[in-house]
């Protein structure tokens, strides 16, 4: 795996998943544009001070991904810091609404879709151009275990379940565009792919329902340095058109899991989150 002097847009890189995983391309030598909306600015001057005290390279740049007008902009100005980008994570997305699907109203379903299919499609077809100039390219896109129906008994209250229905369709619509256009560019040196956490990664936007859930179900959980491995492993390898989750790529690559330093090990597959011990999201 060599990624030392590739360039990173990683959005949704103010916390959880996605400063993981820049944090973790930074210590391979990627230079990492991190990327959230002017919201979470001290959230990303975070993400960079914790890279750059690491000996890596970052910049941040704010764009609210739900302006159409803002993030037709992003790749260019991300491309700005350290030149052009080779690779990209589609890390940002959010559920506005746990409307039940029987009633989720129109205006919900747009920005839903907006922010979690639009937007990264937008970033690709942005991103692709020099990609394919240079042969070379990464994209990775964040999706959900959601996309498919959960198993009954539901894990939770059936109104939860059922109100992240439209969440789970806008990452399913995102794992079949990203196999497609992994088929598209077949030959390219671009690759795409797909990655979810198994269940549950342990992250701020998630942290109530993973200590819920982890209560009972400690294996649902895990933490994000599991994400961030994936996410390396798919960026760094020759994988194309996959859509996996964290746990099974490790144990499929018979992978060790590292710190967000890319160097000690912690773990493997099989590792959970230890709630108790200092808490890393
Ligand atoms: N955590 C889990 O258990 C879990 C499970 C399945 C899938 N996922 C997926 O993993 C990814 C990251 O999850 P996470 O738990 O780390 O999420 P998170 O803690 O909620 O963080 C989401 C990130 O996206 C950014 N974002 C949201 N709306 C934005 C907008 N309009 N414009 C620009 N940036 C925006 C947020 O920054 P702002 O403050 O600017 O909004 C934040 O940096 C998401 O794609 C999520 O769907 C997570």
């Amino acid at each position: 795996m060599e990624l030392s002097g590739r360039v990173a847009l990683v959005t949704g890189a103010s916390r959880g998943i996605g400063r993981a995983i820049a944090r973790r391309l930074a210590a391979h030598g990627v230079a990492v544009i991190v990327t959230a909306s002017p919201r979470s600015v001290e959230g990303l001057q975070e993400t960079c001070a914790l890279i750059r005290a690491a000996g890596g390279r970052a910049a941040l740049v704010t764009t609210d991904l739900l302006e159409v007008s803002a993030r037709t902009h992003l790749v260019a100005k991300a491309a700005a810091a350290f030149g052009p980008i080779d690779i990209l994570v589609n890390n940002a997305a959010g559920i506005p609404t746990y409307a039940l699907p029987s009633r989720v109203e129109l205006a919900a379903r747009q920005s839903l879709f907006d922010l979690n299919l639009q937007a990264p499609i937008d970033l690709t077809q942005q991103a692709l151009p020099s990609m394919r100039d240079r042969r070379w390219g990464r994209v990775l896109n964040i999706s959900s275990d959601t996309v498919q129906q959960p198993e009954i008994p539901y894990p939770g209250a059936a109104k939860l379940v059922h109100g992240l229905t439209l969440y789970a369709a806008s990452k399913s619509a995102l794992e079949r565009f990203s196999l497609g256009l992994a088929g598209e560019l077949h030959g390219s040196g671009v690759h795409v792919n797909c990655l979810a956490p198994t269940r549950i990664a342990y992250t701020e936007g998630a942290a109530t329902v993973a200590r819920q859930i982890g209560a009972t179900r400690p294996e649902w959980i895990e933490s994000v340095e599991m994400m961030a491995e994936a996410a390396t492993l798919l960026i760094g390898g020759n994988y194309n058109g996959l859509a996996v989750k964290s746990r099974e790529l490790l144990q499929q690559a018979q992978a060790p899991l590292h710190a967000l330093d890319g160097k000690t090990v912690i773990g493997d597959a099989m590792s959970l989150v230890n709630f108790d011990a200092n808490d890393t999201r």
